[in-house]
């Protein structure tokens, strides 16, 4: 313990309850909200989908948020310790959501490296006339494997601008949380949102945008009965809001005593949807316009998440009228930023477990951390990158995540009954009172669709 506090200085602090929900909100707008939510809400019944994501973000995804805050905020440790803090039984469950987060920022920043490289190339349109394959064949090299054990050699094009962000990201996370992650959030933020609305501006006022919203908007109401519709949703809820990655837990724990936390956890979570929406009006604009350039309808130019991002939306930016180059740049661009703000909160969690389990500084378990996560990352930069992706995103959110979630609820409400203590120490330092419901939400109905989300996995991967 005197380790603790001699090598590893003060433990990081947040400068003001602002700097704190401006470093969540930027770790929840990320590549979740601008390519994957538009693409998600389609798929599953459009405008109908709404229904399913509000149900899941008010029983899951806000009480979740609160619940990873209240842990962080009462323990003022890293997640193991927060999960310690209710019983020693707990304490791997901290350390396995901490891994969750540290696999996922292994493969978030290759495509924040695609959307980097794709920044470049808006400047002249350089991806030609056939963008599909410039992507899979240009730019990640034409020798794509053949199964899972071709590795095969790397791919340069992506490994420059992997390093790249990866340097950067190590020189704002060796800085205390409140010079690094507070201060590129107060910086990125701001101009994020800005690119955005200027995006969405100009996505709606292009002709055919209405047919690309009608498409986004149309409710389909016969969706609501299929259950993966509901899972899709309650994915979509915890993947944008960082939730169930002990990401929450480790901002939170930075937050000084008396800091309000019912009202910063609502803030966060309806400016992610907010952000959210906006994007995806924006780029169903955009091919809405797209689709009537090309005489067909909408369905036939969405792509899925890959290929709409970097196949279909280079097609778009191409046929541009005017100042296509700038509009590639916002929407790139705002890839990259909305990416980088979330990649150092999938980080954070695994260097602050470490810190505190070693009592190791700051610096020491960034480097340890940055640089065995830009190791990883080159196996994806691999030719056999694209599988390698799809099946660890696959595991990873079909099981470790919703497993991880239901075992929160059994740990803080069914083995150790702290959620009654959660629940005061919520009401202690806020001003909005949180009731039963959360309880409710919390130990009940929320494990109760995920056990069953999960039997649905399973079942789907024997069919
Ligand atoms: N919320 C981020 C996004 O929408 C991803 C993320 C998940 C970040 C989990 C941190 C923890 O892209």
């Amino acid at each position: 313990l005197k380790g603790e506090t001699d090598m590893a200085q003060v433990r990081d602090q947040w400068t003001t309850r602002a700097g704190f929900i401006l470093a969540a909100v930027g770790s929840a707008i990320g590549l979740g909200n601008i390519w994957r939510y538009p693409y998600v809400a389609y798929e599953n019944g459009g405008g109908a989908f709404l229904i399913p994501y509000f149900f899941a973000l008010l029983t899951a995804g806000i009480p979740i948020l609160l619940l990873e805050y209240v842990l962080g905020h009462r323990s003022r440790g890293s997640s193991p310790i927060s999960y310690r803090r209710l019983s020693q039984k707990w304490e791997w469950l901290g350390w396995w959501q901490a891994l969750l987060a540290f696999v996922i920022s292994t493969y978030y920043m290759i495509i924040l490296a695609w959307a980097l490289s794709y920044t470049w190339f808006s400047f002249g349109t350089q991806w030609g006339e056939d963008t599909e394959s410039f992507f899979f064949g240009q730019y990640l090299g034409s020798n794509q494997a053949e199964g899972f054990w071709d590795i095969g050699g790397l791919q340069w094009s992506v490994v420059i601008p992997v390093v790249l962000l990866w340097a950067f990201v190590y020189f704002v996370m060796r800085r205390q949380a409140h010079r690094g992650i507070e201060r590129m959030a107060r910086i990125m933020m701001p101009i994020l949102i800005g690119m955005m609305v200027v995006f969405t501006i100009r996505g709606i006022t292009l002709e055919g945008a209405t047919a690309g919203l009608n498409a986004l908007l149309t409710p389909d109401f016969s969706a609501l009965t299929d259950p993966n519709v509901w899972v899709a949703a309650y994915g979509q809820v915890f993947f944008s809001l960082s939730v169930g990655f002990a990401t929450m837990i480790t901002y939170a724990s930075y937050l000084k005593k008396d800091e309000d936390l019912a009202n910063s956890g609502l803030i966060a979570a309806f400016a992610n949807s907010g952000f959210e929406f906006m994007a995806a009006i924006g780029i169903f604009g955009a091919l809405g316009f797209l689709a009537t350039q090309s005489g067909t309808e909408v369905e036939h130019v969405v792509g899925q998440t890959i290929g709409l991002a970097f196949v279909i939306f280079p097609r778009i930016i191409s046929e541009l009228p005017w100042l296509n180059s700038l509009f590639g740049v916002l929407f790139f661009g705002s890839l990259v930023f909305a990416g980088l703000t979330s990649v150092v909160s999938l980080v954070e969690p695994s260097v602050s477990a470490i810190r505190d389990k070693l009592g190791v500084a700051r610096t020491t378990a960034v480097n340890w951390i940055c640089g065995l996560a830009a190791l990883v990352s080159l196996l994806y930069a691999t030719n056999g990158g694209l599988i390698y992706l799809d099946v660890v995103d696959h595991y990873l959110n079909s099981y470790g995540l919703l497993i991880g979630a239901i075992l929160m609820a059994v740990a803080t409400a069914w083995t150790t009954r702290k959620i009654r203590d959660l629940q005061a120490h919520i009401n202690q330092v806020s001003d909005i009172h949180i009731g039963n419901w959360w309880v409710l939400c919390v130990s009940v109905i929320t494990p109760l669709v995920l056990i069953v989300m999960t039997g649905l996995n399973i079942v789907d991967e024997w069919k």
